[in-house]
């Protein structure tokens, strides 16, 4: 059936501030779609749009096929950024409300939410009001209530943000398991390129209102450049080795330095074996073979000159 949530030229102006400019992208239905970019790009006022709750200044939104509509918007489910669960309901509780909205009750409701906790891992906080959950578990509720009414198309506002590494991982795999399980959808935003890279099939690159780039992820990262390995061996007869290297298909370029070897290639990894044996053959033991791949990271600052900025002690990086 194609897209099923279509944007054409959305742009969404606030006093003093353009938070969608022009903003057109498709999701295809089945992928789990990535909108990646920094604080303040548009990525949640796109998702406010799409749930109804602001409406585009100009531009069109499509949902299924059609334009936007209430029906069509019962099809979706969104987890928001800010936790939208009731501190002091339990997990059943807040997971029946939000059912009913949908109009699900009863034993149909009972059995849903049943379902829903033994999947996300809080079956034992069920009477549990959310105020009692750590943070990880209340993200993992709030995603739940999005899920009550069975949605064909689930949103998640940066799901782990603020989630240390393990329950950010923890989350990463319910996520997977949510969307395999209902074959939904998905379409995520997050600024860690982590995320990303490890949820998405496709990823739409994005920073002030705009899309600056849409691909697959290893699409993306060949915007950046090539990869990069350096070769280290004794006794080092470069310019010999290089002669012979040649030979090897899937190189860019070899250049011989006084340290080693620096190969450039689309993919390196096919070649790692030719390249050893060569190496090899002429004598050559490696002591040192590293490569080094651009990351998204890099896409984004080569696209828009944006600055990144390292995450706190998770080790991820963030843009800024
Ligand atoms: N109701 C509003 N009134 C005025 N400005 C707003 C409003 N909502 C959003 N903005 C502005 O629009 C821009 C985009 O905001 P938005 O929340 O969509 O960004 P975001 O990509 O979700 O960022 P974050 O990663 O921080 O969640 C920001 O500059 C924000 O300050
Ligand atoms: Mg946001």
């Amino acid at each position: 059936m194609g897209a099923v949530i279509r944007a054409m030229g959305l742009t969404k102006r606030y006093p003093g501030k353009t938070a969608l400019d022009n903003f057109s992208i498709e999701v295809e239905e089945g992928e789990m779609l990535g909108l990646l970019g920094p604080n303040g790009a548009g990525k949640s006022t796109f998702i406010s749009i799409i749930a109804g709750v602001e409406s585009p200044t100009a531009g069109e939104l499509s949902l299924f096929g059609a334009p936007a509509s209430k029906a069509a918007r019962r099809m979706i489910g969104v987890a928001p950024q800010e936790n939208a669960v009731y501190p002091l309901l339990t997990c059943t509780e807040n997971l029946l409300y939000f059912g009913s909205l949908y109009g699900i009750a009863g034993r149909e409701a009972r059995a849903r939410a049943d379902e829903l906790l033994q999947q996300l891992g809080l079956a034992d906080k069920k009477d549990v009001p959310a105020a009692y959950l750590s943070g990880g578990m209340r993200r993992r509720l709030n995603l739940a209530c999005a899920l009550m009414h069975r949605p064909k198309v689930i949103i998640l506002d940066e799901p782990t943000t603020g989630l240390d590494p393990a329950v950010r991982n923890n989350m990463w795999k319910t996520v997977q398991n949510v969307a395999k399980d209902s074959g939904a959808t998905v379409l995520l935003t997050t600024h860690y390129m982590e995320e990303a890279e490890a949820l998405c099939s496709r990823i739409i690159l994005m920073n002030s209102g705009k899309v600056v780039a849409d691909g697959t992820p290893a699409a993306l990262k060949k915007i950046a450049g090539r990869e990069i390995a350096k070769i280290k061996s004794i006794p080092g007869k470069y310019p010999l080795v290089v002669e012979k290297l040649q030979k090897v298909r899937g190189i860019g370029s070899i250049t011989p330095t006084e340290h080693g070897i620096i190969i450039e290639s689309d993919d390196i990894s096919p070649l790692i074996q030719d390249i050893t044996r060569v190496l090899e053959k002429h004598g050559e033991k490696i002591v040192e073979f590293s490569v080094s791949r651009p990351s998204l990271e890099d896409v984004f600052l080569k696209l828009t000159g944006a600055k990144l900025r390292e995450g706190g002690a998770d080790g991820q990086a963030k843009l800024a």
